[in-house]
């Protein structure tokens, strides 16, 4: 799996393999000209959500950007709060107004309950929403629909009641944070996995472990993390607001060997 490869949902809608996540990149002209760096950078895959509040600036580069809109990837979520069926339409509708496009790419649950009650079971309202990601789909305003932060028990309660499966569960993984029940699941499930923070929002960038390794491939540990993520069969997002970084990202067409892979695999829980 190379940056320039896709994925391919169950839907049969291809996913550019890498995309550029915007969480914690302010509205306006950051979040413009980070999106606008992307694109230049050769990103076909823009991840937002209507929690970031920049869904408007990056629907903004994406229609100034003159790239054809159907090059174009773009996802963006409903808010985790929104656990009720009529404030769910209409929440969609405003990630809709927001971006200014006329349909979106994939559309996700943002996650199985509310930032202040995490963990908590919510099944009997995802079951609720799941209709109006069904309904969302169905009209045509997301190509493709999916799920975040959802564990193996909330993707099982999604998959048994459904009419249309989730195609994505977009989650946290990076080295050191393995996720390998959810990814499994996933994986048997024909459910593609993106993995937002590949590079531990930073945290892994001063691992001398990590950067051992990168050095003898000539890459940068943001690279190796990266590249890690893909050769793990997941779709990594990374974050960045320097053209610099952004760039860098996506250039990360090299293989890390079994046995690197293997050291990396082990820094389980050891960050
Ligand atoms: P910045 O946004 O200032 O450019 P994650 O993708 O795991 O959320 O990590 C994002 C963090 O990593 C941000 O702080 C970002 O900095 C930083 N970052 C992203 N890419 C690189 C890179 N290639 N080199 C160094 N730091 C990077």
């Amino acid at each position: 799996m190379n940056s320039k490869d896709f994925f391919t949902l169950a839907n049969g809608v291809k996913i550019p393999a890498i995309g550029f996540g915007t969480w914690q990149i302010p509205s306006g002209n950051e979040a413009y000209n980070a999106v606008t760096a992307a694109l230049k950078s050769g990103y076909r895959h823009i991840d937002t959500a209507l929690a970031y509040g920049n869904e408007a600036s990056v629907g903004q580069a994406i229609r100034d950007s003159g790239i054809d809109r159907k090059e174009i990837f773009v996802t963006s979520k409903l808010p985790a709060e929104v656990k009720n069926y009529a404030l769910a339409h209409r929440y969609a509708e405003k990630t809709m107004k927001n971006i200014g496009l006329d349909y979106i790419d994939l559309y996700l649950i943002h996650a199985p309950w509310p930032w202040n009650d995490m963990g908590a079971d919510y099944t009997k309202q995802n079951i609720e929403i799941w209709k109006v990601m069904e309904e969302f789909y169905e009209k045509g305003s997301s190509r493709s629909i999916g799920i975040s932060n959802f564990n193996v028990s909330d993707i099982d309660a999604i998959l048994e009641t459904c009419r249309i499966r989730p195609m994505v569960d977009q989650i946290k993984f990076h080295i050191g944070h393995q996720q390998q029940e959810i990814r499994e699941h996933c994986a048997m499930n024909e459910i593609v996995v993106e993995g937002y923070s590949p590079l531990a929002t930073g945290n892994l960038l001063h691992n001398p472990a990590i950067a051992g390794i990168a050095k003898r491939y000539g890459k940068s540990i943001a690279q190796l993390s990266i590249r890690y993520v893909l050769q793990k069969g997941a779709l990594p997002l990374p974050k960045s607001t320097h053209p610099e970084f952004i760039g860098q990202n996506i250039d990360v067409d090299f293989e890390i060997e079994e046995e690197d892979m293997k050291f990396l695999d082990g820094l389980k829980g050891a960050l």
